[in-house]
């Protein structure tokens, strides 16, 4: 029998498989590449579609990295996530600084959400619209979005997106939002109101940024997705890796194969989680050890492009789930 790969078995399934992609190690790695168009049916930008990258000055856009990967995912036949509109990181200075009227605010988000998601309608399948908007007590996060508009920052945003694109699928997304837990109440509590006042919002995001000594409850997680399956909304998970601190054993390696395996599995009994998308194609480009010291290896393939337990254990559970 052909060797089958993860996103042959994904697809099978109904599942898109994706991972976060790097600009600079599409163009400059080969082997990258290769994996990339190998194992996965679908991508994000890493960073390419983010404000700061793409709107590096007011009115003036930079869409070369974005459009040479959403050209990459056309040639090999993978579905795009656009990520993302509206997040309090990665901000250019001349706009979070600005020190903008209400006014003058709004129409800067508008042009904003209006020409990114013009550019790539049709290419893009879902967009993070608002990502990160809660703290983990729950609360409202401080950004220069709530400080400007308000709450209802998150309402006008979807509805904007709408607008460029009506066919796109429109997430929230956020992180330790995983389980049943405050934070996640909090996000099912804002969902549903957004559903209530009638705002085209499609579905959530949950991250998914894990770490091997993580106590995961797969029944928690499961009935979170419920809840907003419930709702009629689609989850995907959307950024996920499960670091370990270096050097690490064969131990953490087992233990991380365990963790991709019972969030797939999660995923694959639910009634609608229609995407599982990893942060990142190989440890070599993970962003885990720049932002957590002495931590790392979170991802599928190592530094080398060669395939962990977590790739095996994927492939395992997209196997059987399936017979
Ligand atoms: C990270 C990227 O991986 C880094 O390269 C960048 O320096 C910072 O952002 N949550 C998100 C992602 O929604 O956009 C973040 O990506 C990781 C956490």
């Amino acid at each position: 029998m052909a060797q089958m790969f993860l996103r042959d078995l994904a697809q099978k399934r109904g599942l898109a498989i994706g991972t976060a992609v790097s600009a600079d190690a599409l163009r400059g790695d080969a082997q990258y590449r290769t994996i990339l168009a190998r194992e996965f049916n679908m991508l994000t930008c890493e960073n390419a579609m983010k404000f700061g990258p793409l709107h590096p000055a007011c009115g003036q856009f930079a869409f070369d990295d974005a459009d040479a990967i959403v050209a990459f995912a056309r040639e090999n036949g993978m579905a795009v996530r656009g990520h993302t509109l509206v997040w309090h990181r990665m901000l250019p200075d001349w706009f979070a600084k600005g020190g903008f009227t209400y006014d003058d605010g709004i129409d800067l988000m508008r042009g904003h959400i209006h020409t990114v998601v013009s550019r790539y309608r049709g290419q893009v399948c879902a967009w993070d619209v608002v990502n990160e908007a809660f703290e983990d007590d729950g609360g409202w996060r401080g950004t220069p979005f709530l400080r400007m508009f308000g709450p209802d920052y998150l309402t006008t945003a979807f509805h904007w997106a709408h607008e460029a694109d009506p066919d796109v699928k429109l997430f929230y997304n956020d992180y330790s939002a995983d389980h049943v837990n405050r934070k996640s109440d909090a996000i099912y509590a804002m969902v549903r109101m957004l559903l209530d006042q009638g705002v085209p919002i499609h579905g959530v995001g949950l991250q998914m940024h894990l770490c091997v000594w993580d106590d995961l409850h797969p029944a928690s997680v499961a009935a979170n997705i419920k809840r907003f399956n419930d709702l009629g909304l689609d989850v995907q998970i959307t950024e996920m890796d499960v670091r370990m601190k270096e050097p690490f054993s064969e131990s953490d390696l087992l233990r991380q194969a365990r963790i991709y395996r019972e969030i797939m599995e999660v995923c694959l009994r639910a009634e609608r989680c229609s995407a599982f998308v990893v942060w990142g194609l190989t440890d070599r480009y993970s962003w885990i050890p720049d932002v957590f010291e002495g931590e790392g290896a979170a991802l599928l393939f190592d530094a080398d492009g060669q395939p962990k337990q977590a790739y095996e254990a994927l492939k395992e559970a997209l196997w059987r789930e399936r017979t």
